[in-house]
């Protein structure tokens, strides 16, 4: 175990980056490429009876214009959740059945964006149209609970803990509330983008993706041709946030094209068509139940949610099992359903259950809290628990009360007055303190690493990981500098390649403890076989490098289902290992300024503390908290993509708006790492952050605005409208 903190480099590609170098898919040209664009459905459901492509074809500089008529040979490279590849079992231009509004109908390939543009106007379509449901709450879904659906029970069965029905009935205390959360869009700056190019039988895809192994495995499978004859290059995504966790809706018709064409092929996928062609966190509704005895202890939870998935898919919900696990609550049931709307799949974006989870259930905590009169963060400190809730399993570690306790302290919630609207700024703002927690799964996942030292000392260590901006090449080159004693800029990452280590999905926030602990271990394995200072050893040997491998697994986890990393599909494993349970947490302190007139809401300071076990790249990990929190931000009082259900589709498909925070929205934020080593997980001690850091941030928020007004609001995002005097 990792028994020192690790020292604060700088993030390796801040220089890079800085300069606007080439490293992003979209950055690759090549003489003679090809852009790709589609034309999408205009229609929200129904079917293509005519569509005519002529006037586009006979454009001048035009070379490729397909539809569904034209494209023959390709086979589906399955959902991702069903054993697949791909975000949604939907395949652009397989027929005329119109699924979603937004749905690709055509593409055009050109010399030059621009002309393939212009071509685009120039496609008629007929369309027959028919009855469709934009959201949960129109006629003509279909609602489906989970626990009678066909998904996998032993992977999404709903978290029931005790008998929480019996409990409820004979509780002093209820708060019974419900929430909503409007379906929300990740807009990270990297658009989705495919540059294919062929070198006679083998393929090379860029694209910026948190899973290159499904990619390369994926379009192998739909052009029928071997997986060996893919390359997958992503050394950068420019934010993953669950939205490029597989295949895109352009991947395969892009490598498609450009092997028709004998050109590299490039399609950037607008800002707008991301809202329709990618995955998005679903339009949810949620019920929380919470009992108390006289003595305020919550003895019971009933956590009832209905969240929207397409048609054609069963996006699973997993909402209840982080809920059920925030604290020590002893009877807990949850109940989740899926309603099924006319969208496209929606999928996982940053903490995609744990964020709503942590909002309904941490708001309905500070509520009771409220009722007995208690101190919200004393409150939530007599709710700990030593061991899990739910399975009565250890707790690896959990450093939660840890959290609140030096997050308190350091916002300084002791000057906090309890009583709602009693605190003033010198301006005449209502002043408003809350705190808010929340937990997400410590899961790792089976990984291969390599690493090559060269005779001058070079490292180059690959291992399946992907780096979208959370910065685990930093973190990387750090533990694997700090374990051979060697200069982290000798430690060079070969990751998001499919030429290196098999890639596998980077998500859930096990990407650092999946990664660091494998290169570790690879390093250890280099330093006994050549003792150590392995350079000089590979000198005196005569050689001009060595390299080692290992695998490795996640604790208890079984070869066989560690086997799929070799297939490209998800071979995660966590948090329920055989003998205990691993989860990150955090605490967050939010001081809100209502401005007294226009009641504008500014979130003035935060001071977030994590338990993420141990950090291995302080600076990156301190930047993922900070993101969290302005997403956090954006969540609780800024994101909605809006829906007009006469239409379908959505509305406001760019970031002028879909309104997220500016700099100008962010004041102080202030995080610490409680930064002890979690014993169980891995050797290294570390259990994930990258979306714990999202958690609780919406409460916490919320929370503060129930203390400058008074109101308890429990529809995302909050609104001028909402506090209004
Ligand atoms: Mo994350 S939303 O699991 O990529």
């Amino acid at each position: 175990m990792a028994d020192t903190q690790f020292p604060n480099i700088v993030r390796v590609d801040a220089h890079a980056k800085v300069m606007g170098a080439p490293i992003y898919a979209a950055d690759m040209r090549s003489e003679g490429q090809l852009h790709a664009v589609f034309a999408v459905a205009t229609v929200a459901k129904g079917k293509i009876s005519e569509i005519d492509v002529s006037a586009a074809r006979a454009l001048a500089r035009v070379k490729m214009v397909v539809t569904h008529e034209d494209v023959q040979g390709l086979k589906p490279a399955g959902f991702l959740l069903g054993g697949g590849y791909a975000f949604q079992s939907l395949n652009p231009l397989a027929s005329e059945v119109i699924a979603h509004r937004g749905q690709p109908i055509a593409m055009v390939v050109a010399e030059t964006l621009e002309v393939a543009l212009h071509a685009r106007t120039l496609i008629r379509v007929v369309y027959e149209k028919e009855p469709f449901a934009a959201s949960i709450s129109s006629s003509g879904t279909n609602t489906i609970a989970q626990a009678e659906s066909p998904l996998p029970q032993q992977l999404f069965a709903d978290t029931v803990a005790g008998d929480a029905v019996t409990a409820l009935a004979s509780a002093v205390e209820v708060v019974d509330a419900s929430f909503y959360s409007p379906p929300q869009h990740q807009n990270p700056i990297e658009l989705v983008a495919t540059v294919a190019t062929w070198e006679d039988d083998k393929l090379i895809i860029h694209e910026g993706t948190q899973n290159a192994g499904a990619i390369k495995f994926g379009v192998a499978q739909s052009l029928g041709i071997p997986p060996e004859n893919v390359t997958v290059i992503s050394p950068h995504a420019g934010g993953g946030f669950g939205q490029k966790n597989s295949m895109q809706m352009q991947t395969t018709l892009v490598a498609w094209a450009a092997r028709q064409l004998g050109a590299s092929v490039k399609m950037v996928v607008p800002r707008a068509q991301l809202f329709t062609n990618a995955s998005f966190r679903p339009e949810s509704r949620h019920r929380v139940r919470l009992g108390a005895d006289k003595d305020g202890r919550i003895t019971s939870a009933l956590y009832d949610v209905d969240a929207q998935s397409s048609r054609h898919d069963l996006f699973p919900l997993d909402y209840t099992s982080a809920a059920a696990r925030l604290y020590g609550i002893p009877n807990f049931k949850g109940f989740q359903r899926i309603v099924q709307t006319d969208v496209q799949t929606p999928g996982y974006m940053r903490a995609p259950y744990e964020h709503f989870a942590s909002f309904a259930l941490d708001t309905a905590v500070d509520e009771m809290a409220a009722r007995f009169e208690r101190d919200p963060v004393e409150y939530r400190l007599s709710l700990d628990t030593d061991k899990d809730p739910v399975s009565g399993l250890p707790l690896s570690s959990r450093f939660l009360n840890e959290c609140l306790t030096r997050g308190a302290q350091r916002f300084g919630w002791s000057s906090r007055n309890p009583k709602p609207g009693s605190m003033k700024a010198e301006n005449g703002d209502l002043i408003g303190m809350g705190v808010g927690c929340g937990c997400y799964k410590a899961a790792t996942a089976a990984a291969v690493a390599t690493l090559k030292m060269s005779r001058d000392g070079d490292v180059t260590v690959s291992v399946g990981v992907h780096e979208m901006g959370q910065g685990i090449r930093t973190a990387l080159a750090n533990a694997v500098a700090r374990k051979l004693g060697i200069d982290p800029a000798k430690v060079d990452a070969v990751i998001g390649d499919t030429r290196g280590a098999p890639q596998h999905l980077t998500a859930g926030s096990w990407g650092t403890a999946t990664a660091v602990p494998a290169a570790e271990q690879a390093a250890e394995k280099l330093l006994v076989e050549l003792g150590p200072n392995p350079q000089s050893a590979i000198a005196k040997q005569g050689l001009d490098s060595y390299e080692v491998r290992i695998e490795r697994r996640a604790p208890g986890q079984p070869a066989q289902l560690a086997e799929a990393l070799h297939s490209g599909r998800p071979a995660p494993w966590g948090p329920i290992y055989r003998e205990f349970i691993s989860y990150s947490y955090i605490a967050h302190f939010v001081e809100v300024r209502v401005e007294p007139t226009t009641r504008r809401i500014r979130v003035a300071r935060v001071v977030s503390v994590a338990d993420c076990g141990r950090v291995i790249s302080p600076r990156t990990a301190e930047s993922q908290v900070k993101g969290g929190v302005v997403w956090g931000i954006g969540a609780a009082l800024r994101e909605a993509t809006e829906v007009d259900p006469r239409y379908g589709g959505f509305l406001n498909t760019d970031i002028a708006e879909y309104i997220v925070p500016v700099n100008a929205d962010i004041g102080r934020t202030e995080v610490e790492f409680i930064d002890r080593p979690d014993p169980l997980i891995n050797s290294t001690g570390i259990k994930g952050l990258g979306e714990v850091v999202m958690t609780g941030v919406a409460a916490a928020i919320a929370n503060a605005v129930w203390h400058a007004t008074g109101r308890r609001l429990r529809t995302l995002p909050i609104r001028v409208e909402d506090v209004l005097a």
